[in-house]
């Protein structure tokens, strides 16, 4: 059984316990990867955080090939890193492999996000989640998106140079609260923002948990993140309201057995969809804006695409509606674009669930 990472557009994969099983007897490991295991115990932990982790990997991928072994934040590895490795991963052999994370990036999100399971829990997070940001739920909340878009746009102004990612973080943080709990008081939501940054700040730092280490400061905004998610549970549960946001959806969930999510899953799965949603909606945003600027004359037919809409709606005194944002084929089709040419996520987990051979290798 093991771990494994999928790394570029989802190029690598780390196979852990593939080899965990197999550990320390030689003659049942059979015919590993090419690559090095680094140190006892700490493998390559330190070399991957002493440098830029993609320079990490690509060296590795230069040196050994496509699909190598390592060892690192405590786990065997396996990193594959082509189309064909991955499809057989994900989906020609999904059933070998479970997904996992190392044990210290579980601890910053909550052992009870759904990306951590699998099976009746994890399809029911699963329904949950798409519910709440399906598009009947999302098509209502245009006019208020725009809102925090057009307050985003207006901080830029002013002459300042502004980073577009951590500006983008922001805007994507206040959309997600939007959906996560609807109107949150503003003093809640500041309480929330600087914690929940001293997490994302700590989720790929070394996994060290000694007392000024930039993990530990994460570990307790995690602590922090969780006193204010189940001050706002116990809230929401005393006002007994009916909301159509995640957290409703949440709190109204029941199973089969007519059993309720416990403080800490609904906790957890909050953490986990943020955690989710908002370097990737981020990552994407930044993309379109550098392929917008580095096309004058795209940029040129977005705007005349969006005229007649700006006009209609009064010079954007009107708030948008979904019906236009559904009227843009070439905007929408610039963000379908962005999304295939850019690689939002580098990198994933799973550990296989039994011994696994790939192309002679296992
Ligand atoms: C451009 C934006 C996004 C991209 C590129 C993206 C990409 C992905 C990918 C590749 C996975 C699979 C990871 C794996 O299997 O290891 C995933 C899972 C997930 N994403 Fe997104 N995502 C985006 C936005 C969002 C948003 C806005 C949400 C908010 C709800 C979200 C919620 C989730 C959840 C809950 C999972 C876990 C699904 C499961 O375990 O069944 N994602 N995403």
């Amino acid at each position: 059984m093991g771990v494994i990472i999928l790394y570029g557009f989802f190029c690598a994969l780390l196979l852990f316990s593939l080899f965990k099983k197999h550990w320390g007897k030689p003659q049942q490991r059979g015919n590993l990867p090419p690559g090095s295991m680094g140190w006892s115990y700490i493998g390559e932990t330190l070399q991957l955080y002493s440098q830029n982790p993609d320079v990490f990997f690509a060296t590795r991928q230069k040196r050994f090939g496509e699909i190598f072994k390592t060892h690192i934040l405590g786990y065997p590895c396996v990193m594959l890193a082509s189309p064909e490795a991955i499809r057989f991963v994900l989906v020609t052999k999904a059933d070998l492999f479970k997904p996992t994370y190392p044990r210290s990036k579980e601890q910053l999100i909550g052992p009870s996000a759904i990306f951590f399971h699998q099976g009746a829990y994890h399809s029911q997070m699963r329904k949950l989640v798409q519910g709440s940001f399906s598009l009947k739920i999302i098509r209502n909340l245009v006019p208020e998106i725009e809102a925090i878009a057009m307050s985003t746009l207006e901080s830029w102004c002013g002459g300042k140079i502004v980073n577009t990612f951590y500006e983008l973080k922001k805007f994507t943080f206040d959309v997600a609260v939007l959906s996560i709990f609807g109107d949150l008081d503003s003093p809640i939501k500041e309480k929330l923002r600087k914690n929940y940054c001293i997490l994302d700040k700590g989720y790929n730092s070394f996994p060290l948990s000694l007392p000024g280490t930039s993990y530990n400061t994460s570990v307790l905004a995690r602590k922090k993140i969780g006193q204010i998610l189940f001050e706002i549970i116990r809230v929401r549960k005393e006002k007994n309201s009916v909301q159509n946001d995640f957290l409703g959806s949440l709190l109204n969930f029941k199973d089969e057995k007519g059993e309720i999510l416990r403080d800490d899953q609904i906790l957890d799965n909050i953490i986990g969809v943020l955690f989710a949603a908002q370097d990737t909606t981020a990552s994407i945003l930044t993309w379109i804006l550098k392929y917008i600027h580095d096309d004058p004359k795209l940029l040129e037919a977005i705007k005349k695409e969006q005229k007649p809409f700006f006009e209609a709606n009064d010079g954007g005194n009107l708030p948008l509606t979904w019906a236009q944002t559904r009227n843009m084929p070439l905007t929408n089709g610039v963000i379908m674009e962005s999304l295939r040419m850019a690689s939002i996520i580098s990198f994933t987990f799973r550990e296989a669930v039994t011994d696994v051979e790939y192309n002679g290798k296992s």
